[in-house]
């Protein structure tokens, strides 16, 4: 029977790492919906599931860990693909940025090349529109052409954030997994970068999936979260009350 189209579908999602020989549950069964430019946090402390469940979604998890469950994207069930195939139809629809900037872009590469990497798995892109690829990819998180001829570490902290936001766009993707998107940042360059997500959030209307543990960073982009617990949904919330509740626990 056709299923109703929600952008992403997981039903019981269940995630197991080998750690010495011995299964580690991160999983246990995870339910969520998100509709086409729907965005959705998932909060919970730390070891409680966040990466383990955007890893699942993006096909990164290691070649060790066992996956369980049903996962629908566009209504595609991608747990029948292979993980070669899986990542192949990933990469088009979602999109990652991670907690440590440092850490994913090629210190050897100028920014231009890794912008260019990314913008060829475009649909329909065509060499001839490297250039302006470039420029527009930047200008569009708010960085001027010139930062093109750079490598990483001539860049500060919030523009290699930025970067990279450039580059998980770039294939224009319809979800975005933002892990922690701020956790490395000073305060004044994390209001920044929350805003130009909500920036994009709102004029791309890309769908955004934001895992953290801060919550204020959350109740940015998004309205409600789904709170993990020991691998488990615990609940699904509006972020004003979870804010609430932690102002009057903490
Ligand atoms: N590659 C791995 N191999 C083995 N165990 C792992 C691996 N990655 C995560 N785990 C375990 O899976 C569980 C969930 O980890 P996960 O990283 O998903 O949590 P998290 O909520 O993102 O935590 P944090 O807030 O610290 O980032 C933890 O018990 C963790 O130790
Ligand atoms: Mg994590």
């Amino acid at each position: 029977m056709p299923r109703a189209r929600a952008l992403l579908e997981v039903e019981g999602l269940t995630v197991r790492y080998q750690v010495a020989g011995e299964p580690v549950e991160a999983l246990r069964g995870i339910d969520l919906r998100l509709n086409a430019g729907d965005s959705l946090g998932l909060v919970g402390r730390s070891g409680s599931g966040k990466s383990s469940l955007g890893l699942a979604l993006m096909g990164l998890l290691p070649p060790s860990a066992s996956l369980g469950g049903r996962l629908f994207l566009d209504g595609e069930d991608l747990l029948t693909l292979s993980s070669a195939a899986r990542r192949e139809r990933c990469g088009r629809v979602v999109a990652m940025v991670f907690q440590e900037p440092a850490m994913a872009l090629n210190p050897v590469m100028r920014i231009q090349a890794q912008v260019v990497e990314a913008l060829r798995r475009r649909q329909g892109w065509q060499r001839k529109d490297e250039k302006d690829g470039v420029e527009e990819s930047l200008e569009q998180v708010g960085l001027p052409a010139e930062i093109g001829a750079a490598y990483p570490h001539q860049l500060s902290g919030g523009q290699r954030q930025r970067v990279l936001i450039a580059m998980a766009i770039a294939p224009r993707p319809r979800l975005l997994i933002a892990d922690e998107p701020t956790t490395a940042l000073d305060v004044l360059t994390e209001a920044g970068i929350l805003e130009l997500l909500l920036t994009l959030r709102r004029s791309l209307g890309i769908a955004v999936l934001m895992v953290s543990h801060d919550l204020r960073a959350v109740g940015r982009l998004c309205a409600r979260a789904l709170v993990l617990d020991g691998g488990r949904v615990v609940g699904e919330r509006p972020l004003g009350e979870l804010i609430e509740e932690a102002a009057l626990n903490g």
